[in-house]
């Protein structure tokens, strides 16, 4: 397949040659989609034709339709003189404040955040099989342990376990999650200020719904976690890609692209996908952007319990003075999915705010799998549990480590990582991750790309293997079928 590609700012720009969908309309559609995603922000300059005609190695003429279409459906004005830029009045109501989406918007957009989801949860059926990420070690949770909790809370005829109760959560729960995030993740917080979700991704939408209007600008991390991008499109907002390196979120790089954004969602403790670890300067950096900017900032710490190498950093909650930090947490990691409890620890003045979203979006989670899970952390087995599965996961990414070693040699290059359910292996120099990931999907294997948690596309491709849920002996069964696969792209 034959393909293009350019990047304007913000906004690449990759044309099928060997696609049925003609060029300008190809082109038409991603500048398009750019707009009203504001990575094409309004009063952003093209450039002319004839540059990107000749960027993109396609007839002036196409560039000419592709333009002709976009003014006249006012996208784009012309400046005589000048040049061509973004309209300022957009003519979808995508990106305007304070006017309520029309249905049909509505619809357009959970229709694109859909399809953002269905990349991340597109393998997720059937049981587990390497390399599945998100999948903790079914094959180590203590089944009896928490059978013999549920049935001793179900057998004490406790009417509160039946009724309806407190929207922000269970009480003996948000004691036992407060004390522990704050011991070992440094979160400055009251157990009055936790709220009980389910699960952090609920969690965000309920930030989202309660700070967030259609067309503000959101920093998200690129590449970055699928479900925070669809929640945000869901909601209309304005997407600011800012690219991450080795020390996580790049600051600098986002007070470019957008100085004043309403809300910063960032995974600071391991970076989703990257594995990096936001560096102190630059948390002390995004705290005081957001003290002086007003924006709030969504500290989603979602696995940060296992770190195989000394200690990890402390909660960027810890450090924020001027309550600008929302942090989320949640077990599906720690405990297991199906669980679906997560949790907001809420800035004092958002707290109301939050909780009646709670109410409103489905009252409560259920109270007995919540009270149950409050015995299993104040008896102690939780805390057990995790010394538990840090010991395996280091043990399942060290026998990922050595297969790749032995069996991807020049196909795939995996390093070990201090922290994280997952690892990414990298392809060799411009080697195209979809193609591998097709390969490895025809072949059994479960890997995803890591051009799918990209907007702007990655400087080199990778695949992202989870390892925590997989016996060593499935790891090396697996590695050796991903290399077969890999020898045939
Ligand atoms: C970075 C990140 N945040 C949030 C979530 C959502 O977790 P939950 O199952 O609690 O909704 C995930 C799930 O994989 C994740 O990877």
């Amino acid at each position: 397949m034959s393909k293009i590609a350019t990047s304007l700012p913000n906004a690449a720009i990759n044309l099928d040659r060997a696609s049925a969908t003609a060029l300008y309309r190809q082109l038409y559609d991603q500048l398009r989609d750019a707009i009203l995603s504001g990575r094409l922000a309004a009063g952003t300059r093209l450039p002319s034709t004839r540059e990107l005609a000749c960027e993109l190695n396609i007839a002036r003429n196409t560039v000419l339709n592709a333009f002709e279409q976009l003014y006249a459906e006012s996208y784009l004005e012309r400046r005589v003189g000048d040049g061509t830029y973004v309209s300022h009045q957009l003519p979808d109501d995508l990106l305007r404040v304070n006017k309520p989406p029309s249905t049909r918007t509505r619809l357009k957009r959970n229709a694109k955040a859909a399809s953002f989801l269905a990349v991340s949860v597109a393998n997720y059926s059937g049981p587990p099989r390497p390399f599945r990420t998100g999948t903790p070690a079914f094959d180590a949770f203590p089944y009896k342990l928490w059978g013999r909790l549920l049935s001793q809370r179900w057998s004490n005829y406790d009417k509160e376990m039946l009724q309806y109760s407190d929207s922000a959560g269970y009480l003996p729960l948000r004691n036992a999650i407060a004390s522990y995030i704050s011991t070992t993740r440094g979160v400055r917080c009251i157990p009055e200020q936790l709220l009980i979700t389910s699960g952090s991704q609920h969690a965000l939408e309920l930030v989202i719904r309660t700070v967030l209007k259609p067309g503000d600008k959101v920093w998200i991390e690129d590449p970055g976690f699928l479900g925070a991008r669809a929640s945000f499109i869901a909601a209309g907002a304005q997407l600011v890609p800012v690219p991450v390196d080795d020390e996580g979120l790049n600051i600098t790089s986002g007070i470019e692209r957008c100085s004043d954004p309403q809300l910063i969602y960032v995974t600071p403790s391991h970076q989703y996908p990257l594995g990096s670890t936001l560096s102190l300067s630059r948390r002390l950096a995004l705290v005081k952007l957001a003290a002086r900017s007003g924006a709030w900032v969504i500290e989603d710490d979602y696995d940060s319990e296992f770190r195989y190498v000394g200690r990890p950093l402390a909660a960027l909650q810890g450090l924020d003075t001027e309550q600008r930090v929302i942090y989320i947490g949640t077990l599906s990691k720690v405990m297991f999915p199906s669980i679906r409890i997560g949790y907001i620890v809420a800035p004092p003045d958002l707290f109301d705010a939050l909780l009646s979203a709670r109410c409103l979006g489905g009252h409560q989670s259920p109270t007995l799998e919540q009270a149950v899970l409050a015995d299993f952390i104040s008896e102690g087995h939780f805390a057990r549990h995790i010394r538990r599965m840090r010991v395996l996961y280091a043990e399942r990414q060290q026998a990922l480590v050595n297969a790749a070693k032995s069996e991807l040699k020049g196909l795939l290059e995996i390093s070990p990582s201090d922290a994280g359910m997952h690892l990414l292996g990298w392809l060799p120099q411009h080697a195209d991750d979809r193609h591998a990931f097709r390969a490895a999907t025809t072949a059994g294997v479960e890997v995803t790309p890591l051009s799918a948690y990209c907007i702007e596309p990655p400087k080199r491709g990778a695949l992202r293997l989870g390892y925590t849920g997989y016996k060593s002996r499935e790891i090396w069964r697996a590695t050796r079928r991903l290399a077969e696969a890999l020898r045939g792209v």
